[in-house]
């Protein structure tokens, strides 16, 4: 059984459309209350994801909830006590783990392809428009809980710290280029990982024009680019100095989707669960307190 609810009806009817037929609630304590559904695909605005992920899990469901998990470390803390209680599944809507490049490119890592990593720099631009403008809750703080690095830029957080573990402080500086947005389109992150790796972020929502690389990591023996669909390395350590790797295109939701029904049957925990997300959004918020003070923060 299959039910979806949106406050907007005609959203909520055309959803349903696409599922073949759903059933249809416009408030989502009904939904809840279903005894048929299992499991929940939260897809809301940020400052929803805790109260509706809380609720959630005390009527039984196990909860799939999209990026960032909360605004506040206390929500994702009650989120995750939440989970505990009632020994439901919480993952989290974040792709950066099931990209085949990531996993590529810590395969070469621990392989030792570039030697010790010095460095790696992410960069995320775009020039954010279209549909995404007509989303009237990004447009406040209080419902968004920042900007570009917290609604977009999570998602390359996510990738440097599924590479390089805990980090230990940042430092950061942002920008409002464009004043129709309610905080930072613009945002650098530098870093420092366990075991002394330095990492950037740059994140940009109002540049033109601006090719990026998923990421690079420069390393005392050689250099790795990863984009989409391929990761090349130039290293001392190859045979003849360089080497490329065309990845399986995958698509990214239907292997987090599979992840996640395999843990609400076996009872695994998710390759992307609160914890995971929780430290992603640890990351954003000490780099919001450095732009903010003006000091590197350690990150919690
Ligand atoms: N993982 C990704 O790649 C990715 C991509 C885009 C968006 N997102 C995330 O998805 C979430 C939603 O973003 P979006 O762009 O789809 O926003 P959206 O505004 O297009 O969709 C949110 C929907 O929630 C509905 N809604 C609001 N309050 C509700 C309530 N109380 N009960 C029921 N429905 C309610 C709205 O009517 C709207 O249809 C955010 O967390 C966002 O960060 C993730």
């Amino acid at each position: 059984m299959e039910a979806v609810c949106d406050v907007d009806p005609e959203r909520a009817r055309q959803a349903a459309e696409k599922l073949g037929g759903a059933r249809v609630y416009t408030d989502y304590h009904q939904l809840l209350a279903d005894p048929a559904l299992d499991a929940v695909d939260l897809c809301l605005p940020h400052h929803l994801h805790r109260p509706v992920t809380e609720e959630a899990l005390a009527a039984g469901k196990h909860v799939l909830c999209q990026k960032p998990i909360a605004t506040t470390l206390a929500d994702a803390d009650a989120m995750l006590a939440a989970a505990e209680r009632a020994g439901r599944v919480l993952a989290v809507a974040e792709l950066s783990r099931f990209n085949p490049a990531v996993a590529k490119t810590r395969e070469l890592l621990d392989e030792g392809v570039v030697g010790q990593p010095i460095l790696v720099q992410s960069v995320m631009p775009w020039y954010q428009g279209g549909a995404y403008m007509q989303t009237a809750w990004r447009f406040a703080v209080d419902t968004m809980g920042g900007g570009a690095l917290i609604d977009g830029g999570i998602h390359h957080v996510d990738l440097l710290l599924a590479l390089l573990g805990r980090p230990l402080w940042v430092s950061c500086a942002t920008r409002r280029v464009r004043d129709i947005f309610p905080a930072e389109d613009t945002a650098v992150v530098t870093g420092e990982f366990e075991g002394g790796v330095l990492a950037t972020l740059t994140v940009l929502w109002s540049a033109r024009h601006t090719p990026g690389v998923l990421l690079r990591v420069c390393g005392t023996e050689g250099t790795l680019t990863a984009e989409h669909g391929v990761v090349r390395v130039a290293s001392d350590r190859l045979p003849d100095q360089t080497a490329e790797h065309t990845l399986p295109q995958l698509n990214g939701f239907g292997a987090l989707m599979r992840d996640f029904v395999e843990c609400t049957e076996t009872g695994r925990r998710p390759r992307m669960g609160g914890p995971e997300a929780r430290a992603d959004l640890s990351f954003v918020l000490a780099a919001y307190e450095s732009a903010r003070t003006g000091r590197v923060v350690v990150v919690e």
